[in-house]
């Protein structure tokens, strides 16, 4: 399927996430492109420092502060983007949290944590963004980060297997209704494997403070599969330019989905990917 955005040259994008990480080097790639970004993020030193980091690069920037998990916050991200820029054509739904627990020891606040980052965040994105995209007629693509945890059920992060599976179904659903309703709208879902950003301290972000065991740089930015977010950048755009909806970075993830599809049909366990 043919992307539908065309030349990206003085269109729209905004990035939630956009401070650090897969989000900045979107922001980035985005930018090199000839496109506005406009990046949003809960950390307001980081957002400051990228937004800087953007305009030094010559990028048009506009940079705003919210919480993903907040419905009036992601609305008010909306209003501020099309009076910013007055159009939106790619909307990436990235901001993500992770935390680690054993699934029956994680405290509902953990579960409420992540699931209204990771879950929540995209779906007032659609809610907020989608409807006025449409609205104007252009061309829009949707990307939302999930993760192969979105894909397969990772232990010790039972929240964000959640939250993230639930992505994947959000961007399929998007997508299906875009074509069944026949507009110009299309959605890809990230899938990346390990990349070298600051995800494993993504308790830094937690409202009142470090609430439980920091995730830690365990595996990941030591990983020998870890790749850096640049890389995850160029596979996002060239997504959006071939309207690729699977954006996997790490192939070998390909081959437990298999095997965990081979389980519903033979009565198997599902694989135990492992953990990160
Ligand atoms: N790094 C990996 O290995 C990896 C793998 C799979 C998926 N992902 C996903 O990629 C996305 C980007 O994460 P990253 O790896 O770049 O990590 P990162 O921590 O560098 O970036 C995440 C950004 O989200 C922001 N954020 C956190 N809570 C927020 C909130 N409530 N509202 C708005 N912004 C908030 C953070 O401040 C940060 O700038 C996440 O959705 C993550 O789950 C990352």
């Amino acid at each position: 399927m043919a992307g539908v955005l065309g030349n990206l040259q003085g269109k729209t994008a905004v990035i939630t996430g956009g401070a650090s990480g897969i989000g900045l080097a979107m922001a980035q790639r985005f930018g090199a492109e000839g496109m506005n970004v406009v990046i949003a993020d809960v950390e307001q030193g980081a957002l400051d420092a990228a937004s800087d980091l953007l305009n030094d690069a010559g990028i048009a920037c506009a940079a705003m502060r919210c919480d993903v998990s907040d419905r009036h916050a992601v609305e008010a991200l909306a209003d501020f983007s099309y009076e910013e820029f007055g159009a939106v054509h790619i909307l990436c739904n990235n901001a993500g949290v992770v935390h680690r627990d054993l699934t029956w020891e994680a405290s509902i606040e953990s579960w409420e944590w992540v699931l209204g980052v990771d879950l929540w965040g995209p779906i007032y994105g659609v809610h907020s963004f989608v409807p006025r995209m449409l609205a104007s007629g252009e061309p829009g693509h949707v990307v939302n980060t999930a993760s192969t945890a979105g894909i397969l059920a990772f232990p010790s992060i039972a929240s964000y297997d959640v939250a993230k599976q639930g992505v994947v179904a959000l961007s399929e659903a998007l997508l299906a209704d875009a074509m069944a309703a026949n507009v110009p709208l299309r959605a890809s879902v990230l899938c990346p494997g390990v990349v070298r950003t600051k995800i494993g301290f993504s308790e830094r972000n937690r409202p009142g403070g470090v609430k439980g065991e920091a995730f830690g740089t365990q595996g990941l930015t030591t990983a020998t599969e870890a790749i850096d977010p640049e890389d995850v950048a160029d596979q996002v755009l060239e997504a959006i330019n071939n309207g690729t909806f699977w954006i996997m970075t790490h192939p070998r993830y390909v081959e437990l989905v298999k095997e965990r599809a081979e389980g519903m049909l033979t009565g198997g366990i599902p694989p135990i990917p492992r953990p990160i």
